[in-house]
């Protein structure tokens, strides 16, 4: 039974407020709202979308956007719920801890882990890329041998470090670096749906949805599993394109659920949590349509570049300098995509050293920056080494896994925590419980169903290391494990 222990919300609570514990509250929505559109825009939409049209969904990859909005905005609203009934750093982690127990609770968090660390190894590497795009567009090349694809991606391991030594400064600092950034990134996506708008040929529409084709590329590992499930031909395009393809740029939305990670440094986490979470999600997803049809618009979708498809359906128009830009704003807007991820990756370690599942010590807060410095140090490491070192760029099938399985978790957690703790105040309330979050949880899964046989692999064999972890460290030292021990009649 020790399995399902849930750790009540008012623990949760009062652990934040342990003084040795204790984060800086200084954000408000408008921060939220900045740091949502800081961490979701970025690798996704400057170069899955051209991937995606060109491989599997031709010009409807702007439905997969909508489908992939659909499914974000039901698990928005679940983390919401949560985030403003539990502010408690840690998002998906501490609400799945209070509803469905510590064993879930453990998954969930080792699930955020890969989100959050491959995630930001993932744009980091990405970020490199369009560095060594624009300084060639510049005149000046990079050694092959430090830069992104060669020995070491010197590049993504600089850029780990200074956000790094950023984020320990403090996360105030670390917004205002943020904001201008922002500011630059949406810029320049608001520059690719008006500067491209000229270029759109209603031509480059037709057909819409391009008839299924079969494929050599996507069978064996790399198939879909729902496809190799129902052992179904493998194909690409057709309306399985637009989920196949849903599933793929669901990428580009990932992150506003690390804007419930913040809970703890939010002046006011019961209002300006759900606005900064469902905020930051809608303004992404027009932008994402748009830029969508504009480039699909641009270039016939079979000619799309499967790499650096904005900036590319530029120079395909001669625009070489309009290419320039949107290759210096793409870095600029990557940027904040890593150190977001990499914020969320600190906060929801905090979060489980504070409970014990991991070693409390390196859960301590700087005494003059009030920030979680061991931990900083750790993910700054892990993403220097996994991002300079490995071919990681391609992974994010594994960050998207990571991440819909902890949507499927925090959207059964609303359902059970109404049941559980009805009495509990929650500023944001999910409409038609149970049937939002059941929806919600149906179409993460479905998304992940349409996830390439290896990705589910790997991500198996992640799983199998977080219960080796669990079983032989967490359960033991747990600390709700040892309140509930000691409270337990001899
Ligand atoms: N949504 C983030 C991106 O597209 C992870 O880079």
């Amino acid at each position: 039974m020790s399995l399902l222990r849930t750790k009540s919300v008012e623990q949760s609570l009062a652990d934040a407020d342990e003084p040795e514990y204790q984060l800086k509250k200084s954000l408000g929505a408008l921060d939220l709202i900045v740091f949502g559109v800081g961490v979701v825009i970025g690798a996704g939409i400057f170069t899955l979308t051209g991937r995606a049209a060109h491989e599997v969904a031709g010009p409807s990859i702007v439905l997969s956007f909508v489908v992939a909005a659909v499914c974000c905005g039901l698990a928005a609203m679940c983390y919401a719920e949560f985030a403003s009934s539990v502010p408690v750093s840690g998002s998906a982690y501490t609400f799945s801890y209070a509803s469905l127990g510590e064993l879930l609770a453990w998954i969930v968090g080792w699930d955020l882990l890969l989100e959050m660390f491959l995630g930001a190894s993932v744009v980091a590497q990405g970020w490199s890329a369009y560095l060594g795009t624009f300084l060639s567009q510049v005149g000046w090349d990079i050694p092959e041998a430090v830069a992104y694809g060669g020995v070491v991606d010197l590049p993504a391991v600089v850029l780990i470090l200074a956000l790094g030594a950023l984020i320990s400064l403090g996360i105030k600092e670390s917004m205002r670096v943020n904001l201008v950034l922002v500011g630059i990134k949406l810029f320049i996506v608001l520059f690719v749906i008006f500067a491209g708008i000229q270029y759109v040929s209603t031509a480059n529409y037709d057909p819409f949805i391009p008839p299924a084709e079969p494929t050599e590329s996507s069978s064996g590992l790399t198939q879909p599993l729902l496809q190799a499930m129902l052992g179904l031909e493998p194909a690409a395009f057709g309306v399985g394109g637009v989920f196949a393809g849903a599933a793929l740029v669901f990428f580009a939305y990932i992150g506003f659920d690390v804007v419930a990670t913040t809970a703890e440094e939010t002046r006011n986490p019961k209002r300006d949590l759900p606005i900064g979470i469902i905020g930051s999600l809608a303004i992404c997803t027009l932008l994402y349509c748009a830029v969508a049809l504009v480039v699909t618009g641009m270039v016939p979708f079979d000619e799309l570049s499967p790499e650096a498809a904005l900036a590319n359906a530029f120079e395909v128009h001669g625009q070489d300098w309009m290419a320039t830009v949107i290759s210096a704003g793409a870095v600029a807007g990557l940027t904040t995509v890593v150190l977001t991820l990499m914020i969320g990756a600190s906060r929801v370690m905090f979060a489980m050293s504070r409970d014990h599942l991991l070693p409390p010590r390196l859960a301590k807060v700087h005494p003059t920056f009030r920030t979680p410095w061991v931990i900083t140090a750790i993910v700054t490491a892990v993403c220097a080494v996994v991002a300079g070192f490995t071919p990681v760029g391609v992974l994010e099938e594994m960050v998207n896994i990571g991440t819909l399985s902890a949507f499927v978790l925090v959207s059964v957690g609303v359902i059970v925590l109404r049941r559980t703790r009805p009495d509990l105040p929650r500023a944001f309330r999910v409409p038609w419980v149970p049937v939002l979050p059941l929806l919600s949880a149906a179409i993460c899964l479905y998304l992940a169903l349409n996830l390439p046989v290896e990705t589910w692999l790997r991500f198996v064999i992640w799983l199998a290391i977080g219960f080796a972890i669990y079983f032989l460290y967490s359960r033991k030292h747990s600390r709700v494990g040892r309140e509930v021990g000691s409270a337990a009649p001899r």
